[in-house]
């Protein structure tokens, strides 16, 4: 039945590829009716969002995950339907996920197949700058390079991994690299039969030959892109367009939510229900929140626990609302469109009792702010931070490691700017003066238009060149981009 409306629903994308093709999609679906009538019956309980295999771990030594990671052209459809040249991670797009536990030794075996340098950034993780895959470390083609670094505790959460070389990474990621990662707690307050499902949110735009459409940085379009960030018109999780989750009803899903578009913000909602919105970037919060809808920034995370509270035989869909992020004289005419991402298809099943959630998930303690000793200012205008783009030898910002500081991020254009910083989790104080009313960690947020945000972080473990940066892909490899130096305490570098 499904491989059916796939092969309607491709049918739709290539004859309309500059429309919003994952709407025509569902639309498609949602109108064989009777399709569904004959299919109760026999009810299929699986899903159509396939997750992203795991990475094999070929260490037998507990406590040590070690895996291989080849980055090299695939030919893939990356436009179900149409196979064409494009980049993977092991073959895959997604890549495979990088699937550990706090406290893991992790090695990965990467090789660049790739005919340009590349690196692997972890997006999120708190591990040696030299491992952080960063501009200042590029991988050139054909070299092989070992990460290996240990998961700290106390930072289960679910992140992400990509290529960040020095200009490339809009065009690399475009071509299909990028993977999820998931840090797991040994100690899960969730219960652990909650089933845990990951979506990779990513969108694309085709030529019709299905290759990725990457404009001529001086054509019209490229222009724009260069702007907004280059958006494409379809929309995939995990790689699927219009992809299906099945629920029960009283059941409840833990979902994780990786936006790895370059630029496309999510505003997501579930119609017809509230969703609990349990964690961010790095992890659990303390205690869940309920929300009807949530932005979610160019390479953000969250969990959510999603509650089966309609009735067997109902649907809804996974939407992003229109959100208005851009400049008024490049913002393209459907912005006020929604979408649907995918379906939640509740099963005819009786339902089933809910689960007790635990009132408090993990404590996240409040970084001290009498302990602050340095207050900066970062001023983002168009491709700009502190009126400078990014210079690889020159460092922006000195601090010493363990130094706790407020950065004030000010935002002083016409469209947001997603702000992202390496290697240390931060807390977000407050937006314009309003204090952020739930306390969590992050290492990226979203500064809209005209607005200043206020997050504190503590420089802890490890010294060396970290970057910070605007996570729409085009400001970022135009330079809208610096470096924090990280210098060991004053007492060691005496000696
Ligand atoms: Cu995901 Cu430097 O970024
Ligand atoms: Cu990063
Ligand atoms: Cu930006």
């Amino acid at each position: 039945m499904w491989s059916k409306r796939r092969v309607a629903c491709m049918r739709v994308m290539t004859a309309s590829l500059t429309t919003f093709v994952s709407v025509l999609c569902l639309g498609a679906v949602a109108t064989s009716k009777h399709g569904f009538a004959t299919e109760r019956s026999a009810e299929p309980s699986e899903d159509t969002l396939a997750m992203p295999a795991v990475l094999k771990n070929i260490s037998r030594v507990p406590g040590t995950v070690e895996v291989n990671l080849v980055a090299a052209p695939a030919r893939l459809a990356l436009l179900p339907g149409h196979v064409t040249s494009s980049y993977a991670y092991n073959g895959t797009v997604p890549g495979p996920t990088l699937d550990v536990h706090e406290g893991d030794h992790v090695i990965i075996h990467f090789r660049n197949g790739l005919p340009e340098p590349t690196t692997i950034h972890w997006h999120g993780l708190h591990i040696p700058a030299v491992m952080d895959g960063s501009p200042l470390h590029p991988i050139g083609p054909g070299k092989r390079y070992d990460y290996v670094f240990t998961i700290p505790r106390g930072t289960a959460g679910t992140y992400w991994y990509h290529p960040h070389p020095d200009v490339r990474t809009g065009f690399q990621m475009a071509m299909g690299l990028f993977g999820a990662i998931i840090v797991r707690d040994a100690n899960d307050p969730l219960s652990k039969s909650l089933p845990d499902k990951l979506l990779v949110l990513s969108d694309n735009r085709f030529r019709p030959d299905g290759s990725p459409d990457i404009a001529d940085p001086s054509s019209p379009q490229g222009e724009i892109d260069q702007e907004n960030g280059r958006e494409g018109n379809v929309l995939f999780v995990n790689g699927q367009v219009a992809p299906v989750i099945n629920i029960r009803s009283g059941e409840t899903q833990r979902w994780r939510i990786v936006n790895v578009s370059a630029a496309r913000i999510y505003r997501l909602a579930i119609p017809g229900q509230m969703m609990l919105h349990v964690g961010d970037d790095g992890g659990l919060f303390e205690h869940p929140r309920e929300v009807s809808e949530f932005l979610l920034a160019n390479s953000e995370r969250v969990e959510l626990l999603i509650r089966g509270t309609s009735s067997p035989g109902s649907r809804t869909s996974l939407r992003t609302l229109s959100y208005d992020r851009y400049d008024p004289h490049t913002r393209p005419p459907d912005w006020d469109t929604a979408h649907d991402l995918l379906s939640l298809r509740y099963l005819q099943s009786p339902p089933l009792a809910p689960i007790a959630l635990p009132a408090v998930m993990r404590r996240v303690r409040a970084l001290d702010t009498t302990r602050v000793t340095a207050r900066r200012v970062l001023v983002l205008s168009q491709g700009l931070i502190n009126n400078r783009t990014m210079n690889m030898s020159r460092v922006d910002i000195r601090s010493r490691l363990g130094a706790t500081e407020i950065w004030e991020i000010q935002n002083v254009v016409t469209m947001d700017h997603p702000f992202h910083l390496h290697g240390f989790q931060f807390q977000i104080l407050d937006r314009d003066g309003v204090p952020e009313p739930y306390r969590s960690w992050k290492d990226v947020v979203n500064v809209r238009k005209h607005q200043t945000v206020r997050v504190i972080v503590r420089f802890d473990d490890f010294p060396g060149k970290w970057m910070f940066h605007c996570h729409i892909l085009d400001h970022e490899d135009h330079g809208m981009m610096g470096i924090l130096e990280v210098r060991p305490p004053l007492a060691r570098s005496r000696l």
